[in-house]
């Protein structure tokens, strides 16, 4: 007779090979079965890999080509996959990241409906958790109380009025990038650069204080760590055995962290000294002053940890410098090639300002209608999400 050792031995290794199949075979066959049913069709499930194979492989063919010097047609270059499914299988669509469903949905009205998000019903993605490594807990990744806590930091730091008082700032640093460009007439220049300048110009100074020799390093850094977490975000984590591995690890990742988070340490310690020498009267109205305040606060409703300080800190220099970066670099270029916008767009600035600098107070800025053109930004909006990406939990 079996002793109740072996029965042990026996159903463990059962339940959890059960548990397996359910999660690796079972369960994304059902989710398949119910979205077709209600027409979201998409390329089938594999086994354990989902269609993360497929996508490497049209990403490789697509690195392969080259664009056409004057071409705006990204998508298949850097989104293939997505290309090729919106074709076969129509605007929304459902594929998988290894036993993970994911339905891409690329109509604008969609979109905008999955990012107001009214009901809540949209949860931020979990699949992503190797972008904690570049964002902590920081309000893109936040979900509930905690979100709406650091929410309200955020739209504090990033008011109407205060968000008028930061124009002088972003002109003196595109005025010096104007300048910079003025010695290389006649030579090309490497724009997506010189926005990766200003950008981290503008926002290590009218967010943090700081300037973008202090910022440079911690958005070298943030680069660095981004492309070494992105390097697995097509790998899979298997059902059950993935929980116990931690695929993440990686110690130059570690290392960076850690020494991203000594950086903004000294930015805050630095605030704080300002603060208390009594060169400033607060910690400073911009987002970090605002950040370092909370953490000094004696409430603890009100109290955001260092951890958390540093966390939004982290957010706001990665969701604010890439993506403003890539819009300028592609908003020059298509200009570029669409000369009659270009001359339209020229014209009203200098209808408008002249040979001024723009400022708040005259509201030439809100007169602009060619830059504010709305059909204009719809397409710039389809454009920059060309596919928003939402996570099926449950079905
Ligand atoms: C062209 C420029 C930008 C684009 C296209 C852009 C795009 C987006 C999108 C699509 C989201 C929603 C992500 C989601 O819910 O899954 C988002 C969130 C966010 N963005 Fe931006 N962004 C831009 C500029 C900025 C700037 C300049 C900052 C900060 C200085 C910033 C900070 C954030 C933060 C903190 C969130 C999370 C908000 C929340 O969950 O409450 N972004 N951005």
């Amino acid at each position: 007779m079996l002793s109740v050792v072996a029965y042990i031995a026996i159903l463990i290794p059962s339940f959890l090979l059960i548990q397996f199949f359910y999660k690796a075979w079972w369960k994304p066959i059902r989710i398949q079965k119910r979205m077709r049913a209600q027409g979201i069709k998409g390329p089938s499930y594999n086994f354990l890999h989902g269609n993360t194979k497929e996508v490497q492989d049209m990403k490789i063919e697509a690195t392969k080509t080259t664009l056409p010097t004057l071409s705006n047609e990204i998508l298949p270059r850097v989104q293939p996959h997505i290309y090729l499914w919106t074709k076969l299988y129509g605007r929304n669509f459902l594929s998988w990241h290894g036993d993970r469903a994911e339905l891409h949905v690329t109509e604008p009205d969609l979109i905008k409906e999955v990012l107001l998000n009214k009901n809540g019903v949209y949860k931020k993605s979990v699949g992503e958790k190797y972008m904690h490594k570049v964002m902590g807990d920081g309000l893109g990744i936040a979900e509930g109380k905690k979100w709406m806590t650091q929410r309200k930091l955020a739209n504090h730091a990033f008011q109407i009025e205060k968000l008028k008082h930061m124009v002088p700032t972003i002109v003196g640093s595109v005025q010096n990038m104007l300048e910079k460009w003025s010695y290389h007439e006649g030579k090309e220049i490497d724009v997506h650069e010189e926005f990766r300048i200003l950008t981290s110009d503008v926002l290590s100074k009218t967010a943090f204080g700081s300037s973008y020799v202090e910022g440079q390093k911690i958005f070298e850094k943030l680069g660095r760590l981004l492309s070494l977490v992105t390097a697995n975000n097509l790998r899979v984590d298997l059902p059950i055995i993935g929980k116990l591995l931690n695929y993440y690890t990686n110690s130059e990742a570690d290392e960076l962290e850690k020494e991203i988070r000594e950086s903004f340490m000294q930015i805050i310690r630095k605030r704080i000294e300002k603060k208390d020498s009594g060169e400033l009267n607060y910690y400073g109205s911009d987002y970090l002053g605002l950040l370092v305040a909370a953490n000094q606060e004696t409430d603890e409703e009100k109290k955001v940890t260092i951890d958390t300080l540093i966390d939004e800190c982290k957010t706001a220099y990665f969701a604010g410098q890439d993506t403003t970066m890539a819009l300028l670099s592609w908003v020059i270029f298509v200009l570029a090639i669409h000369t009659d916008w270009q001359e339209k767009a020229r014209k009203e600035v200098f209808d408008l300002f002249g040979d001024k600098h723009p400022t708040t107070s005259d509201n030439n800025l809100a007169k602009m209608k060619i830059v504010n053109d709305n059909d204009c930004k719809r397409n710039v909006s389809v454009i920059s999400s060309s596919s928003y990406l939402t996570q099926i939990s449950s079905l």
